[in-house]
C-alpha cells in the first residue's frame, strides 16, 4: 500500500481588474504550520547531503510507518505527523562523525557514547518547530517496551503511539536495508525478528499490524510503490534498494538502527 503525507493545496480566487479571475495555488494551513514544514525540508536535504543513505532510511521509515499507522486506524493528520517524524527521526546524526557512521564493523564505547546522543541532539534541532509528538519520536525512538533503552530507559508503553509506529519501522527497516556494518536480510526474517522482540523492545499491537503490511510481499524487500516516497516538496526521492542478503540476525545487534 502507499501512503503519502497529506498535500491539500487549496486555491484563491484573485480579481485582476477584468472580466477573469485566476486561481493561485495556495496552501490551507497557518504560516506556523509552513514554517515548520520548511524547516523539516531543509533539515532532511542537509541530511541528504550528509549521508544520503540515512535520508534514505526516513523515507522508506516514513512509508512503512505510515502503512502500519494505516492499518492501525490512524487518522490523516496523525498519519502526517508519522511521516514527517520518521523523516526526522535520525536528524541528530547530524552531529555523528563520517567516521562513526560508516565504520564497517562494530563501534568502540567510546563511539557508541556519541551514537547515543543523536536523540537528544535531534530533539534540541526540531523541538521548537514541528509539532510535539513527532519532536518525541526523534527523543524517544531508541527507548523500548522494556525500559532498556536510551537516552532516558523510559518504558516505551507511557510514549505517543506516533513513537511507538516509529520504533518499529525503524529497526525493520535497519535490518531490510544495507548499511555499512550490516547487509540487508529478507522480509520475512526481519518480521520474525520484530515478532521476537514483541512485548520488551517494540509495542505488541504495533509489531502486530506490521506482517500485513508486507503480505504476499515476502518474496521481495520494499515493495515497488514504497521504493518512491512522497517526501516532502523539495526533496528527491528515496534512492534504490539493494538487493536482499542473507547475513545473521546476530551481528544487527549492538549498534544503532
Ligand atoms: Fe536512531
Amino acid at each position: 500500500m502507499r501512503c503519502s503525507p497529506p498535500r491539500r493545496p487549496g486555491t484563491c480566487r484573485v480579481d485582476i481588474g477584468r472580466r477573469d479571475t485566476y486561481d493561485l495555488r495556495e496552501p490551507e494551513r497557518s504560516r506556523e504550520h509552513d514554517t515548520s514544514e520548511v524547516v523539516t525540508a531543509r533539515l532532511i536535504a542537509a541530511l541528504r547531503l550528509r549521508d544520503p543513505g540515512l535520508a534514505d532510511h526516513g523515507h522508506r521509515t516514513a512509508e512503512v510507518a505510515c502503512a502500519v499507522g494505516a492499518a492501525l486506524g490512524c487518522d490523516e493528520t496523525a498519519l502526517d505527523r508519522l511521516y514527517t517524524a520518521s523523516l526526522l527521526h535520525d536528524i541528530g546524526k547530524l552531529g555523528v562523525s563520517e567516521a562513526i557512521l560508516w565504520k564497517p564493523a562494530g563501534l568502540t564505547t567510546g563511539e557508541w557514547t556519541v551514537v547515543r546522543t543523536h536523540p537528544e541532539e535531534g530533539h534540541r534541532l526540531v523541538a521548537d518547530v514541528v509539532p510535539r509528538d513527532v519532536a518525541s519520536a526523534v527523543l524517544y525512538h531508541h527507548e523500548r517496551m522494556d525500559g532498556e533503552g536510551y537516552p532516558f530507559g523510559i518504558p516505551a508503553h507511557s510514549l505517543p503511539l506516533v513513537v511507538r509506529i516509529v520504533q518499529v519501522a525503524d529497526a525493520f527497516d535497519a535490518m531490510t536495508s544495507d548499511r555499512p556494518y550490516q547487509g540487508p536480510i529478507p522480509i520475512t526474517a526481519a518480521l520474525e525478528e520484530i515478532a521476537r522482540c514483541a512485548g520488551t523492545q517494540f509495542d505488541p499491537d504495533v509489531a502486530a499490524v506490521l506482517p500485513g503490511v508486507f503480505e504476499n510481499r515476502t518474496d521481495a524487500r520494499i515493495p515497488e510503490e514504497l521504493r518512491h516516497a512522497s517526501p516532502i516538496p523539495g526533496l528527491d526521492p528515496p534512492g534504490s534498494v539493494p538487493a536482499a542478503a542473507q547475513p545473521s540476525l546476530i551481528s544487527l545487534r549492538g549498534r544503532p538502527v
